[in-house]
């Protein structure tokens, strides 16, 4: 890559099947419109939008119907890429009129949202680590998927970012490193290890409704917060609680070829 590229890391937006919908003490759709506003105020046009999941609080085309208006106008002037979370269902989202951008499909299942999305001089991977059943909440890749990304990886020599739903590792919290990371989050970073630090420009998540930064061997992990509620993440917490009074929250991702910048932007 020669230049700077600009993307917006949205996240964990929970709409439902109306606009009026609510969960957790706040309303989706207004959380995510205050984005979206100041989204368009902002001072450069993004290359890419990316939403690392849990679009939708329950699958429902319904509910997928709401995304795509609401997401529309901004989907219209830039290129919106969706991973799928475990409140989404992939297939749904995909036949849904979600509008996202070229995309090329990294595996051949017809309900999984695996693909890669191009850039000038850098990729997009976009993971899809739903497990079967919903009510489980943590992540588990395919090997299919990390079979396809090695593959992808060794074939090229561009700069990538790589986008999933669920934070690899552990967050020294003891509830939430129970329930929520990738069961093999260890085999996606040994593989991204391979790349890193001179390809690898980061690994950005949703899931955890809060921001936090991970640092490994050279590789960068970036969880944003939920608009909707935020989660406790307290060292020794039995379960998460929850509190709908946060910000709506995004991240400016800017790419160059002297690395990654990461800023916090909170909606008013
Ligand atoms: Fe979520």
């Amino acid at each position: 890559m020669s230049g700077l590229l600009h993307g917006i890391h949205l996240s964990d937006t929970h709409l439902g099947p109306s606009t009026d919908f609510e969960v957790r003490g706040s309303r989706p759709s207004e959380r995510l419109d205050r984005i979206l506003r100041a989204i368009d105020r902002l001072d450069f046009t993004p290359d890419f939008v990316i939403h690392t999941g849990d679009l939708v609080n329950d699958p429902d085309p319904a509910a997928y119907q709401v995304a795509a208006e609401a997401l529309a106008p901004l989907a219209s002037r830039v290129p919106l890429y969706v991973a799928s979370g475990n409140h989404d269902d992939s297939a749904m989202m995909a036949a849904s009129a979600v509008a996202m951008g070229p995309r090329t499909s990294m595996v051949k299942d017809a309900d999984r949202l695996a693909y890669r999305f191009e850039l000038p001089g850098m990729l997009g991977f976009v993971l899809d680590a739903n497990v079967p059943n919903p009510a489980e909440p943590h992540g588990d890749l395919p090997e299919n998927q990390l079979e396809a990304l090695a593959a992808q990886l060794e074939a090229g020599h561009e700069p990538f970012a790589v986008f999933v739903h669920y934070q690899p590792f552990p967050i020294h919290s003891a509830w939430i490193d129970e329930f929520l990371p990738l069961r093999n989050g260890e085999a996606l970073h040994a593989l991204l290890g391979k790349f890193a630090p001179d390809r690898c420009r980061g690994v950005f998540f949703g899931h955890l409704h809060r921001s936090v930064q991970l640092y490994r061997d050279g590789i960068l992990y970036s969880g944003i917060a939920s608009p909707v509620c935020e989660f406790t993440a307290g060292v020794h917490d039995e379960k998460v609680e929850w509190s709908s009074d946060c910000p709506a929250v995004f991240h400016h991702l800017s790419f160059s070829p002297q690395g990654t910048v990461i800023k916090a932007f909170y909606a008013p």
